[in-house]
């Protein structure tokens, strides 16, 4: 392993690229990026709020992007097949049951849309907080969503969710492990339920932090997808492979299904640097699991934080994200940590509204946020 890297605006810029092992072309145009980067005051900005991977891309990923700078003349169809084939390959199944997006936020929009237009009315089965973009765009076309209160470790209590299912029912979407909480189900009730639900409706898995699970890949329910049953596993990049903002992620289900939904994704095609890189990531298996390593870390250092702080947090994440009971209310939290110079994400649930997540930053970052956090939470 090696030492943890300070944050960008901790550093010389010029030492700050060297690390990042770019070109002067990219120095130069980086450094204007981040001297317009928000900050106040004597410390520096501690970003703690979209649950991404504060190292980056592996070194592989960000040399495939440098190698196809010069290409983006030209349409990437090949290396998105290509993708789709290694995609196909890692995860056991056919190339024609993977769709590729822009991010999977695209794919858990189309995916929405395609329940709520299925079933005109119909209802989508999920949790009090979880990531909204899909339940979003099925309430935008006029579906409803049926919140299941989580179990008493905050998890999706799966249980409950099948007891609901019913001829109204347009979709399940589960977030394993689940943000904003972390929490996981355990794997073989996770299994039982997936397998129970889906042979009355569609259940999408979604599996943005599953590698991140110790007992990746069996905590994947991809098997299920493989076995034809009713089920849609989506993944990003944007996390543990450090390529949030250049946009990939995918999607494995039924072939039948994957070419309805294929060509509302990739309509004009995908961007060759996204491409590239995830290709070059998914290959470099080292990278992943040194990250995998790196967050689990980071985790550990949050949860320690909050046992120092006797702070109450959803138990057990499995994430690169804590979520923490504040005790006020989230537009509060946030205001007060950016007054500290933390970023903390501000997305407030009705029934969590005095609860905040927080990500996994350098160490630095973890410790501002603690000084930080024992003037705040003795302020709630
Ligand atoms: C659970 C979950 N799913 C999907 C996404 C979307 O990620 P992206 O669109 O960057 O792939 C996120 C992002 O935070 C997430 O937390």
């Amino acid at each position: 392993m090696q030492p943890e890297t300070p944050s960008a605006n901790m550093l010389d810029r010029r030492r700050f690229f060297e690390l990042a092992g770019l070109s002067t072309v990219a120095l130069a145009a980086s450094s204007a990026a981040i001297a317009a980067a928000p900050t106040s005051g004597a410390m520096p900005l501690a970003n703690l709020s979209l649950n991404e991977n504060p190292w980056g891309p592996s070194a592989a990923a960000k040399q495939a992007m440098l190698d196809h700078l010069t290409r983006v003349n030209r349409y990437a169809s090949p290396e998105t097949r290509h993708l789709a084939e290694a995609i196909a390959a890692q995860e056991g199944v056919s190339p024609d049951m993977v769709v590729i997006g822009t991010g999977s936020s695209p794919i858990l929009r189309t995916l929405g849309d395609y329940f709520a237009t299925q079933m005109p009315g119909g209802e989508l089965i999920t949790a009090p907080a979880t990531f909204e973009v899909q339940y979003k765009a099925v309430e935008a076309r006029g579906g409803k969503v049926v919140h299941v209160p989580f179990d008493d470790q905050l998890r999706y209590d799966v249980d409950a969710m099948l007891s609901k299912v019913s001829a109204n029912t347009c979709g399940i979407y589960i977030c394993n492990p689940n943000n904003p909480t972390g929490t996981v189900v355990p794997t073989d009730k996770m299994r039982g339920f997936v397998r129970e639900a889906a042979k009355k409706t569609w259940v999408f898995v979604d599996e943005a932090y599953i590698d991140m699970t110790d007992d990746y890949p069996h905590s994947s329910m991809i098997d299920l997808v493989r076995a034809g049953q009713n089920v849609i596993v989506c993944r990003t990049f944007s996390k543990m492979h450090g390529l949030a903002a250049a946009r990939c992620g995918y999607a494995i289900m039924p072939a039948a299904l994957a070419g309805k939904v294929r060509g509302t994704l990739s309509s004009g095609g995908l961007p060759r640097l996204a491409i590239v890189a995830a290709t070059a990531s998914l290959a470099d298996t080292a990278n992943l699991a040194a990250m995998k390593v790196r967050l689990k870390r980071g985790r550990e250092k949050l949860i320690a934080m909050a046992d120092a702080l006797g702070a109450t947090y959803a138990p057990n994440s499995a994430a690169n994200f804590i979520y923490l009971k504040t005790n006020m209310p989230t537009r509060d939290f946030v205001a007060k940590m950016k007054a500290r110079n933390i970023l903390v994400v501000q997305r407030g649930f009705p029934q969590y509204d005095q609860w905040n997540r927080i990500c996994v930053g350098f160490d630095e970052e973890i410790a501002q946020c603690h000084s930080a956090l024992k003037d705040v939470l003795k302020t709630a």
